[in-house]
């Protein structure tokens, strides 16, 4: 069966793709590159002994989701292609609207123009901010977003359930990512941050390769055990694993309307310091960091309850924390350096 993935050449999407062929599904990719290497496909092509087919083009446009829908009888669809920088997003929220509200829109309308009626959707814990109480589920009440980024995946939400809300032919899983970490353990593929890196892992990786100074802890003085933010964080693999499981749920329903949302996190919180430790551990490698001020935006803690994924999807996370580490490690030390611009 074919399967459209935006965004299959991102780090997420790359594994996924990995995870779909497994399953004995067909990936087509689209990805316009703009935040993603073509190098992804060389990677994809070692694990798998073969190219997916891919589109470099952009999901904006519907007539390029006509012509892959009808060419490539694509039965499904997984949509990760968006901008995710949270900082960039407050700077140019226009931008994130545009692409990530906007490509949602257009795919939908496509998909019920040609009659395609399944999609998961890349939505994210950050809709979550604050919680009042942990671990989160998903009925836990979303918080006014405190990004632009976070209130694109809370209007993709909304818009995803008033599409299937109004009646159309579609069912549709909205997935909420907690904090993906790790790259496959052939180190062919894995997490390729441009520029200066937002999220914690590449950071740790590029300073104990010697690409960066220093890590900077974004603060030690939050009301958790050690004073550092705690996250949910989950292997790529299990959550590329989840997006098969998600998929699989909605071909083997008889519904021909239908929206949920489902945690996709292992149900575990850990704090920075925690994951310095374990990496240092993992690695033997010893991490240069020193305590800085917060990071404007930051929540102190959350984590996922797991457990309606694993209830009706059936999926549940199996990775270590250590593994993470170990393989993200693996990956930066066989990515060249060229790879990690300054
Ligand atoms: C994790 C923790 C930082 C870097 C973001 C998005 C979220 C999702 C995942 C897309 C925080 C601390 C980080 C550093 C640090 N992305 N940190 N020093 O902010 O939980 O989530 O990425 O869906 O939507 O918001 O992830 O990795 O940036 O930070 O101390 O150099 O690590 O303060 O506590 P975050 P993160």
């Amino acid at each position: 069966m074919n399967v459209l993935v935006t965004g299959g050449a991102g780090f997420i999407g790359s594994h996924t793709v990995v995870s779909l062929v497994e399953a004995g599904f067909n990936p087509v990719i689209l990805d316009d590159f703009s935040n993603s290497e073509a190098g992804v496909l060389d990677g994809l092509e070692h694990i798998l002994g073969f190219k997916p087919k891919t589109y470099p083009e952009n999901c904006r446009n519907g007539d390029t989701l006509r012509r892959i829908f009808h060419e490539e009888k694509i039965e499904g669809v997984i949509h990760f292609a968006a901008f995710k920088a949270v900082g960039e997003s407050m700077q140019q929220p226009l931008k994130y609207y545009d692409n990530n509200v906007g490509s949602l829109i257009i795919l939908l309308q496509t998909m019920l123009e040609c009659g395609v009626s399944n999609l998961i959707f890349s939505s994210s814990c950050t809709v979550y901010g604050e919680p009042d109480t942990l671990p989160v589920t998903e009925e836990t009440p979303v918080k006014p977003a405190s990004s632009v980024y976070g209130n694109t995946k809370q209007i993709g939400e909304e818009i995803l359930y008033d599409s299937v809300a109004a009646g159309n032919a579609l069912k549709i899983i909205a997935l909420r990512y907690f904090n993906p970490i790790g790259a496959h353990p052939t180190a062919a593929i894995g997490e390729l941050p441009r520029g200066v890196p937002n999220n914690l892992v590449p950071f740790i990786t590029q300073t104990a390769a010697g690409l960066r100074e220093s890590l900077t802890v974004f603060g030690d003085d939050y009301p958790t055990p050690d004073g550092t933010c705690v996250r949910d964080y989950i292997h790529v693999l299990d959550l590329a694993e989840a997006h098969v499981s998600a998929l699989k749920f909605l071909l083997e329903m008889k519904a021909t309307n239908y929206y949920d949302i489902f945690n996709i996190g292992t149900g575990h919180g850990a704090s920075v310091m925690q994951l310095i430790q374990t990496f240092e551990r993992v690695t033997g490698q010893s991490l240069n960091y020193k305590i800085g001020p917060r990071r404007a935006g930051d929540v102190t803690a959350v984590y996922a309850d797991a457990y309606k994924s694993e209830q009706h999807l059936g999926w549940k996370a199996t990775r270590s924390m250590d593994l993470a580490l170990a393989d993200a490690w693996r990956w930066q030390q066989a990515i060249a350096t060229d790879k990690n611009p300054a």
